[in-house]
């Protein structure tokens, strides 16, 4: 049986649903079943491809070389033996295709069993690919969801990211997100009080230097999203129906978008006492 690294014994992540406790796992960049298990479980969800020509063996080796010389770290949940959740993370800039400062680790998805999403695995491997993003003295962490991607635009911005760009030549856009790490998120607001108050509306044609500072946006709506982007906002929530049952004009997702200068770095959004 392979040995965990020293530093991945240091903080086990876990959780209780019901009677079922999930753990995460670190995966021992020596232990070649845990990597297959890892990548098999993004196959079989669609979630990555086999290059032409390769099977999993030979992607199971190439990602063992990438873990070994610390450019990729992976994490999974299992029950009992059967993966029911992933998470990857990037540590040196050029890994898998993607560019991003040194400083930065960019996390490369989470995957959770459609039948085990919901119970906070996300939430919790978000923590699991943040410690170990701090673990390599890293400072920030990035990555980019597709603009329809709701449940992970929702995880994402309720740990702390920041959604800051867009890129609309990609099919579908897909949103820049980063969350600074060296400062958490500590001073929360009431969502549903702004709301009840009408500090906080709907924002449906142009945003401006006139507009409110903070705003709420369609993530569908790629020119608004832009026209917030470029007025100096950023996107620090999803507002969902759920959120706020009574009220009746928000009937589908909206990002609160606030402008950066009002925005501390330990600011952060709930919508709940
Ligand atoms: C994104 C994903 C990892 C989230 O995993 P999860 O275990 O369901 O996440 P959690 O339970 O920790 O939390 C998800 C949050 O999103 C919310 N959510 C789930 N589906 C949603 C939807 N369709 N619209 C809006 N919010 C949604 C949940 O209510 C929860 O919010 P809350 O904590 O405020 O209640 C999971 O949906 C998944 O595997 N998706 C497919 C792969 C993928 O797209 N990965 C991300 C690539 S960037």
């Amino acid at each position: 049986m392979a040995k965990s690294a020293p530093e991945n014994r240091l903080r086990i992540q876990r959780i209780e649903t019901g009677s079922q406790e999930y753990q995460v796992i670190p995966v021992d960049p020596e232990d070649k079943n845990a990597i297959a298990a890892y990548y098999g479980f993004e196959l079989k969800h669609g979630f990555s491809t086999l290059s032409h020509g390769d099977s999993l063996a030979d992607m199971v080796s190439h990602r063992q070389s990438q873990m070994c010389r610390g450019e990729l770290a992976a994490a999974i949940i299992r029950v009992g033996e059967e993966v029911v959740a992933t998470a990857e993370i990037l540590l040196k800039s050029g890994t898998k295709g993607h560019r991003f400062a040194d400083n930065e680790a960019r996390t490369s998805g989470v995957l959770v069993q459609p039948d085990k999403q919901g119970l906070g695995l996300g939430k919790l491997m978000t923590t699991e690919q943040e410690r170990i993003a701090e673990n390599a003295g890293k400072t920030a962490m990035v990555s980019a969801i597709d603009q329809a991607n709701n449940s992970s635009l929702r995880l994402h911005l309720g740990v702390g990211f920041r959604l800051d760009g867009c890129d609309d030549r990609k099919v579908p856009p897909e949103f820049h997100i980063r969350k600074n790490l060296e400062r958490k998120p500590s001073v929360k607001k009431n969502l549903a009080d702004e709301r009840a108050t009408g500090r906080l509306n709907i924002v449906t044609d142009q945003i401006d230097d006139s507009s409110p500072d903070q705003i709420l946006v369609d993530p569908l709506n790629t020119a608004l999203v832009k026209q917030a982007l470029e007025q100096g906002y950023k996107g620090v929530f999803l507002l969902t129906r759920k959120d706020v049952p009574d009220d009746s004009e928000i009937d589908r997702n909206f990002v609160v978008f606030v402008k950066a200068e009002n925005l501390s770095e330990e600011q952060s959004q709930e919508t709940q006492d």
